[in-house]
C-alpha cells in the first residue's frame, strides 16, 4: 500500500516540511486519543464482568490511554461455542465475499491510520517511523491473504486421473483458529494472523498481548464494521491465563501463535495432552540474530545497517541483530563508527518526530533488560552505554542502546529483547567456527551477511537453516509478499507470514473422487 508514502510528502503527494507533517500527525493523534475509550468486547450473550483496569503509555505512566476489562479464562469454552456456531456460517460464504470483507478493511485502516498511529504512539511505544510502518503491514496483509485467497480457495482444481473419474482437490477452513500475538507489533501481528485465519474460511477468536488490548481491540471493530460478524471474530484480552484456557479447549481447530520460544513450548504442551483431534500449531518465536562482517564489507554501509537492526524499534524486534561477527582485521574502526552512530541516537517522546527510540513495553521489560547489561558490565565485557535524558523521560520505561564484547558466541545464550548489541570478534579462518556457532543457537529467524565475496555469501547462506537471509543490508521490516517472515527451529514452525504457503496451513486439505 502506499500509506503516507514518502513521508515527506502528504497522503496527496504534495511535499510537506518537517514542521508541518509532524503538526499534521500529532494533532491527528491527540484529536484521536481523546476519544478513545475502550472495554472489552466478548461473544455475543456474554458480558464483560471484570472491572476496568487502566492501560497505561509505557512512555509516561501518567499518560492514560484508555480501559480495558479483561476476559476471565472461564469465558473461553463460551467464546469457543460461539465461534463454533459462526464458523458454520462464516465457512459457507464464498471466498469472494471474505476476500472482499478483508479488502475492506484494509480501506478501513488506511482510513483511520491516524487514530490507529495515536494508539501505536501512545499504548505501545511506537515511533512515527515504525507506526507508520506498521499500519502500512497491516493493511498489506489484508490485501495480500485476500489476492492469495482468490487464487488458492474456491472450487479447487481438478487433479489429473483416469478416464471416468473426477479428482477435485480444494481448501476449505478448519473450525475455531485460537490467534495468539505479542505486544511488539500489536496491531500487524494481530491483524494478519486473524486476517489469513479468517479469509481461509475459520472462526476466530483472538487473544492479544495484555499490554496492548486498545489497538487490537481497534482492529477487531474494524474488521467488524468491514463485515466479519461478530461470532465469527471473537475478541478475548487477557494475560496468558486466558490464552492458556483457550488453547486448552478441546473444540478448537489449530492455533497460530507468534511470541516467545517458551510460551510455543507450553503451547505445544497443552495442545499435546489432550485426547481428541491433533492441532496444528503455527508457531512464530524469537531468534538470537547474527550478523556476519567481513574485511571485504563496506564500512559506512555495516554501521548504518547495524545500528538500524540492533537498536531502532528499541530493539523490540523478533528480527533485531543480537550477535554481531566482525571479523578482527577491520572490527576496531568499524566499532567506533557503530558508537559514534549510536550515541547520536535521540531517545524521546513516540510522537516526536525527532526520536529514533521510544521506550521499552513496560517495567519487567526494563528490568531484565537492565539487569542483563549489569551483569556484562560486572564481567567487564560492556564497551558502549548510552544515555537516558532525564526530565520529560522520567515517567517512562526507557533503555539506552549498549553494546558488549564477549569472548564467544556461546557466551550469549538467551534472547535478550531490547537494544544491546553483543560483538565478537573472529578471523578470516575462523569463519567455519563461527557459522558452527551460530547454528548451534538452534535458532534460525533472521541472518545478516556483510561481504563483497560471493564465495562467503554463498558458504553463509548454505551452511544455515535460518529463515530470512539479508545480505550487504539491515535485517528487519520483511516485507508482505516480498519477504515472506518467519524462522525455524526454536524460532518457529513456519509457515512464513506474508508467503504463499502462510493461508493453507489454515486449511483443510480435501479430495473428492466422483466416478463419473
Ligand atoms: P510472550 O510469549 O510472552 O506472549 C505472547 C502471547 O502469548 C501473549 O498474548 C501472551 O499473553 C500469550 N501467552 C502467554 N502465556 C501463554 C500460555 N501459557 N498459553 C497461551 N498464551 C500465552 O511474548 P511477548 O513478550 O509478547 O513477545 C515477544 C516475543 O515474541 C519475543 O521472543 C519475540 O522474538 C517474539 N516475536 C516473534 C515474531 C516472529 O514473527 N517470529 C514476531 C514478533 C515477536
Ligand atoms: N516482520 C518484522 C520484521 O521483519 C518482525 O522486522
Amino acid at each position: 500500500s502506499d500509506l503516507y508514502g514518502d513521508s515527506r510528502r502528504n497522503s496527496a503527494g504534495v511535499e510537506l516540511g518537517h514542521a508541518e507533517e509532524r503538526a499534521r500527525l500529532v494533532d491527528g493523534m491527540t484529536a484521536a486519543v481523546l476519544s478513545v475509550a475502550a472495554a472489552t468486547v466478548l461473544a455475543p450473550g456474554l458480558a464483560p464482568v471484570g472491572r476496568p483496569k487502566p492501560v497505561h503509555s509505557p512512555a509516561d505512566g501518567r499518560t492514560l490511554v484508555g480501559e480495558v476489562v479483561e476476559a476471565d479464562p472461564e469465558d473461553a469454552a463460551r467464546a469457543v461455542g460461539s465461534a463454533a456456531c459462526g464458523f458454520e456460517v462464516w465457512s459457507r460464504c464464498p471466498v469472494e465475499s471474505r476476500a472482499a470483507a478483508l479488502e475492506r478493511a484494509a480501506d478501513l485502516i488506511e482510513a483511520n491510520r491516524d487514530r490507529l498511529m495515536a494508539l501505536l504512539a501512545l499504548e505501545a511505544g511506537k515511533t512515527l517511523p515504525d507506526g507508520i510502518a506498521e499500519i502500512r503491514e497491516a493493511v498489506d496483509f489484508c490485501r495480500y491473504y485476500a489476492a492469495e485467497a482468490r487464487m488458492r480457495f474456491g472450487e479447487g482444481c481438478l487433479m489429473p486421473g483416469p478416464t471416468g473419474e473426477e479428482n477435485r482437490y480444494r481448501l476449505r477452513g478448519r473450525g475455531v483458529f485460537v490467534c495468539i500475538s505479542p505486544w511488539n507489533f500489536p496491531l500487524a501481528i494481530f491483524v494478519g494472523q486473524v486476517a489469513a485465519a479468517l479469509v481461509a474460511g475459520n472462526a476466530v477468536v483472538a487473544k492479544p498481548a495484555e499490554q496492548t488490548p486498545l489497538i487490537a481491540r481497534e482492529a477487531v471493530t474494524l474488521l467488524h464494521r468491514a463485515g466479519v460478524p461478530e461470532d465469527a471474530l471473537l475478541f478475548m484480552p487477557g494475560d496468558g491465563r486466558v490464552g492458556a484456557a483457550l488453547t486448552a479447549d478441546p473444540r478448537i481447530a489449530g492455533v497460530a501463535f507468534t511470541g516467545s520460544t517458551e510460551t510455543a513450548w507450553a503451547i505445544n504442551a497443552s495442545l499435546a495432552a489432550k485426547r481428541g483431534p491433533i492441532v496444528p500449531l503455527i508457531a512464530e518465536t524469537g531468534g538470537i540474530n547474527a550478523m556476519l562482517v567481513d574485511a571485504t564489507a563496506l564500512p559506512e554501509q555495516v554501521c548504518d545497517d547495524v545500528v538500524t537492526s540492533a537498536f531502532r524499534s528499541a530493539g523490540q524486534r523478533c528480527s533485531a541483530l543480537r550477535l554481531l561477527y566482525l571479523q578482527d582485521d577491520i572490527a576496531d574502526g568499524l566499532l567506533e563508527m557503530i558508537e559514534g552512530a549510536a550515541a547520536e541516537l535521540t531517545l524521546g517522546d513516540p510522537r516526536d518526530q525527532a526520536t529514533d527510540i521510544g521506550p521499552v513495553i513496560d517495567a519487567d521489560a526494563r528490568d531484565g533488560i537492565l539487569a542483563h547489561i549489569e551483569a556484562m558490565a560486572a564481567a567487564d565485557r560492556l564497551r558502549f552505554a548510552g544515555t537516558v535524558p532525564g526530565g520529560d523521560l522520567a515517567g517512562g520505561f526507557w533503555v539506552a542502546p549498549h553494546i558488549v564484547t564477549l569472548d564467544r558466541p556461546s557466551d550469549l545464550t538467551r534472547e535478550v529483547f531490547g537494544p544491546v548489541l553483543h560483538v565478537v570478534r573472529y578471523r578470516a579462518k575462523e569463519l567455519d567456527a563461527m557459522l558452527e556457532a551460530i547454528a548451534a543457537t538452534g535458532y534460525g529467524l533472521t541472518l545478516g551477511v556483510h561481504s563483497r565475496i560471493d564465495a562467503t555469501v554463498k558458504q553463509v547462506v548454505d551452511r544455515l537453516s535460518v529463515g530470512n537471509v539479508y545480505v550487504n543490508r539491515n535485517t528487519i521490516g520483511a516485507v508482505v509478499g516480498t519477504q515472506p517472515f518467519g524462522g525455524s527451529g526454536l524460532s518457529g514452525t513456519g509457515p512464513k507470514a506474508g508467503g504463499p504457503a502462510y493461508l493453507q496451513r489454515f486449511a483443510l486439505e480435501q479430495v473428492v473422487s466422483i466416478n463419473t
